[in-house]
């Protein structure tokens, strides 16, 4: 099992690039499965749940070819129109498979995740949307069976809590069933737009993807198309939080800057400096202690969830007390325990965390549990005195690619250990 070794201390320089988003890419992948004809995604992150999705729709009968970031997709049949329990237990996002086999073949056999470390997660959501759509879905032996022989029929979907999947899987339906869907509180998220985009591009009929109401005229069939994954706006958040809490001067570069607006206003308030570098990088500055600055995470434009961890890791060393509310997931501090190992001082209380900065971190052996609590350790031991061994590595190994080359690369001394 992968381990990363980290001194800390020596604050970063120069400039990181981001990779395609592994949250667009996902959603991007499967939606190759309704149609026939290839797909061709670029920018597609070599990152191991994407690794996972792509043995996903080679298992239901799609053919991949695999250049690097660029990934074309042939759909032409598929034998097995389903997602088998060994490839969704490790990850969540294979109910994504859903409403495109349901869509394309008029049925679907989707392995029902099991909770993960930061909550239950069902998807109870997704099947009632699909349901509002005419699909009859059933649940038995630990699997969710979706049919539709006469097809899906348009219909109106009104989500009673955002959800970021649940509105994706809804949306690749929608485009082929007959006549209007409306999706009522849907998820705003731009992988939610980017997703949509690529739709459109194969034939669809989306618009208001991006707003909480999005409308699909269902057409008989969609083409192929080529499409690039947008830039992954969680990564650079991660090392946009790096900066600051290194006091560095690291420029964050192939990154959309609009789609970290609520990070960088927290950023800012948090007393470090942080500017536009043309249109498509941002550059953060930070040289004294960081002010503690409170945030709460909500559903996109709000404080992104999958900042949280990584947000707390920083305000463990702001002068004074912060607190960090997660309404997202029921189970999201699970970092606070291993950043309390390096001398953090935090208390949970429900959905808040109370973080008191303290004058130092010092390096410490600690567990990652999650893709982004994982991050969020890595951060710490980046500016703990001494050194930090992060174990179980193979879950920030799920959403960043060679995380540990793109920081050393500016400075941080961490290897890899296998
Ligand atoms: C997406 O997960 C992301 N994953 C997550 O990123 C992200 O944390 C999350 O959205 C919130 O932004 C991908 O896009 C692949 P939700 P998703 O459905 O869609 C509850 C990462 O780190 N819910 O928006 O699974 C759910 O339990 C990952 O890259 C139901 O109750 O999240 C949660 O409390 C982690 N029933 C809330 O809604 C459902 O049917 C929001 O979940 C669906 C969700």
């Amino acid at each position: 099992m992968d381990k990363f070794r980290i001194h800390g201390g020596t604050p970063l320089e120069g400039r990181i690039a981001i990779s395609g988003a592994k949250n667009s890419a996902l959603p991007a992948l499967a939606a190759c499965l309704l149609t026939e004809e290839p797909v061709t995604l670029d920018r597609i992150p070599p990152v191991r749940d994407i690794r996972t999705m792509i043995q996903l729709l080679e298992h239901t009968g799609a053919r991949l070819d695999v250049d690097g970031e660029l990934v074309t997709v042939r759909a032409e049949r598929l034998e097995r129109p389903e997602a088998p329990y060994d490839l969704v237990k490790t990850m969540r996002a294979s109910s994504l498979v859903l409403g495109p086999l349901v869509a394309r073949t008029g049925k679907a056999r989707v392995s029902m995740p099991g909770g993960c470390a930061i909550g239950a997660r069902p998807i109870n959501l997704h099947v009632s949307a699909l349901e509002q759509l005419g699909a009859e879905i059933r649940q038995s032996h630990g699997y969710v069976e979706a049919t539709a022989p006469q097809g899906l029929k348009g219909g109106l979907v009104q989500f009673d809590r955002i959800t970021v999947t649940g509105t994706e899987d809804v949306l690749m339906a929608a485009v082929l069933a007959q006549g209007e869907t409306v999706i009522g509180n849907a998820a705003r998220e731009p992988e939610v737009q980017d997703l949509a985009d690529l739709l459109n591009k194969m034939g669809a009929r989306i618009e208001g993807a991006g707003t909480s109401t999005i409308r699909v005229q269902g057409v008989d069939r969609l083409h192929g198309a080529e499409h690039t994954i947008i830039a992954d706006r969680i990564e650079a958040g991660t090392f946009l939080i790096a900066g600051a809490m290194t006091r560095s001067d690291l420029v964050i570069e192939n990154c959309v800057p609009e789609h970290l607006d609520a990070l960088v206003v927290k950023l800012r308030q948090a007393g470090a400096e942080v500017s536009l570098e043309g249109s498509s990088a941002l550059r953060v500055r930070a040289s004294s202690r960081l002010r503690a600055t409170d945030i709460t995470t909500e559903e996109y434009p709000g404080f992104a969830t999958d900042l949280q961890a990584q947000y707390m890791a920083m305000m463990t060393l702001a002068e004074g007390i912060s607190f960090v509310t997660e309404t997202i997931f029921e189970n999201r501090f699970m970092h606070t325990q291993e950043l309390g190992r390096m001398g953090a001082n935090i208390r949970v209380e429900g959905r808040q965390a109370i973080v008191a900065g303290v004058a130092e971190l010092t390096g410490a052996q600690v567990i990652a549990s999650d893709l982004r609590a994982s991050a969020s350790l890595v951060l710490a031991g980046l500016v703990a005195r001494g050194e930090t061994v992060v174990d179980r590595v193979y879950h920030i190994d799920r959403g960043y690619e060679r995380i540990e080359e793109k920081l050393a690369r500016v400075g941080a001394r961490i290897e890899r250990e296998s």
